[in-house]
């Protein structure tokens, strides 16, 4: 059958052409990239899985594995050792679902790429479904879900489900489209539509279909195929809580639209945290004790600077924690710094109220001016990255 290349240059025509001159150069239409960490025990079974699910479809599936433990690169090269369409892209020193998922939609000529979790959750069986839409080039990307008639969570655990639906909900606010489980692992996506966004997605995380939706400049088309989640084959899930965590750095990400670093959104987050924390442990002890107003203040800002430190170091600088004795070493540094950033504040905000700006305007001033001195000190001094992540 002939086909007619996109405009990007993608052969996106139905069927897989091969070419008689040179057997068994057919050219590849989907390609299935599969992240995996800890797998090695699944990888047999969901190759298998694809090659019955697949049959007629010339495929190719891609193994991103985060050089795990297990082994699980060294069961994806003797696997395709047999058979050419098992290929391993093995990161090392790095980390991440998104960014593997990423990098192996990046490495394949194919001009359809599904996505699939490597433990068998995801059915295979509605690939070629899902194939056919996306074929006939009125979709970007197919999704498939567990949250439209014919689709279902199975037995995923109750807090999970919840957490699942919290997530989509949220979505909604930085996604260009409804769509009913952008939590979804599962989707196939054409490369054209990949190639446009591939260069502003934020690659942290989990939920890289959140991320491919956000970051489209243009609505996004897209269809859902209903799909039974099944349970894990083997091993266990690397979800923990920080996913949830790089899922909010990811939507501070999609909202601040890249111009306010992320970290920084959040820092200050944390911080507004400990302004309502320091106000509260200071009304308390005002009006419960007869503590000194002084003495008051003092016990309601240190408790303040050690709750920003504690979650600073939870959240903003997860990726830096410090732990055991350096953990102290930095709670002392960051009470220096932010003292420091106080004393800053004060005098800038009095330099601004003398040169006559109104008391509130400067007042904001001072405290903006602070936020930028404790991010930018603490970030070089308390939780320096003084080793290779
Ligand atoms: N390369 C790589 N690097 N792979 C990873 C990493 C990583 O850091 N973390 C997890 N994986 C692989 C796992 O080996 C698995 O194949 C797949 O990514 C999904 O991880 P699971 O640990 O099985 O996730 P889950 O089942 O708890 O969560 C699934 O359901 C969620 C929906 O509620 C995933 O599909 C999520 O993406 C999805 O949001
Ligand atoms: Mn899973």
């Amino acid at each position: 059958m002939a086909e007619s290349p996109s405009p990007a240059g993608f052969r996106t025509g139905a069927s897989a052409s091969s070419d008689p001159e040179r057997p068994g150069f057919g050219s590849i239409q989907l390609a299935v990239v599969i992240p995996t960490l800890n797998e090695r025990e699944n990888v047999g079974p969901m190759f298998a899985g694809l090659d019955k699910a697949l049959a007629g479809i010339a495929w190719e599936a891609i193994f991103v594995d985060d050089d795990s433990p297990d082994g699980t690169a060294v069961a994806v090269r003797e696997l395709g050792q047999r058979d050419p369409r098992a290929r391993i892209l093995q990161r090392v020193g790095r980390r991440g679902l998104s960014s593997a998922c990423i990098e192996g939609i990046l490495s394949t000529a194919a001009p359809f790429v599904a996505v699939s979790d490597g433990d068998m959750q995801h059915d295979e069986t509605v690939l070629p479904r899902m194939l056919a839409l996306a074929q006939t080039g009125r979709f970007d990307i197919v999704i498939g879900s567990r949250n439209i008639e014919g689709g279902s969570m199975g037995d995923f655990a109750a807090n999970r489900v919840w957490l699942s639906n919290m997530g989509s909900r949220i979505s909604n606010f930085v996604c260009k489209c409804r769509v009913s489980d952008p939590m979804s692992g599962y989707f196939l996506v054409t490369q054209e539509f990949f190639q446009s966004v591939a260069r502003r997605l934020t690659g942290t995380g989990f939920k890289i279909l959140v991320d491919l939706l956000a970051s489209a400049e243009r609505p996004v088309r897209v269809a859902e195929v209903p799909y039974h989640f099944r349970a894990r084959r083997m091993g266990v899930s690397k979800l923990e809580v920080n996913v949830e965590l790089e899922y909010l750095f990811l939507l501070v990400d999609k909202f601040a639209g890249g111009v306010i670093p992320t970290r920084f959104v959040v820092f200050v987050l944390v911080g507004s945290l400990g302004f309502v924390l320091h106000m509260a442990v200071l009304a308390a002890l005002h009006f419960e004790s007869r503590a000194s107003f002084a003495a008051a203040q003092t016990i309601a800002t240190f408790t303040a600077m050690t709750f920003n430190f504690l979650l600073n170091n939870a959240v903003t600088f997860r990726d830096r924690q410090l732990r055991g004795w350096r953990m102290l070493h930095g709670l002392l540094v960051f009470y220096a710094a932010c003292s420091l950033g106080a004393l800053v504040n004060v005098s800038f905000a009095d330099f601004l109220l003398k040169a006559g700006l109104a008391w509130y305007l400067a007042g904001i001033c001072g405290l903006a001016i602070t936020s930028v001195w404790n991010y930018a000190v603490n970030t070089v001094l308390t939780w320096r990255r003084d080793r290779p992540v």
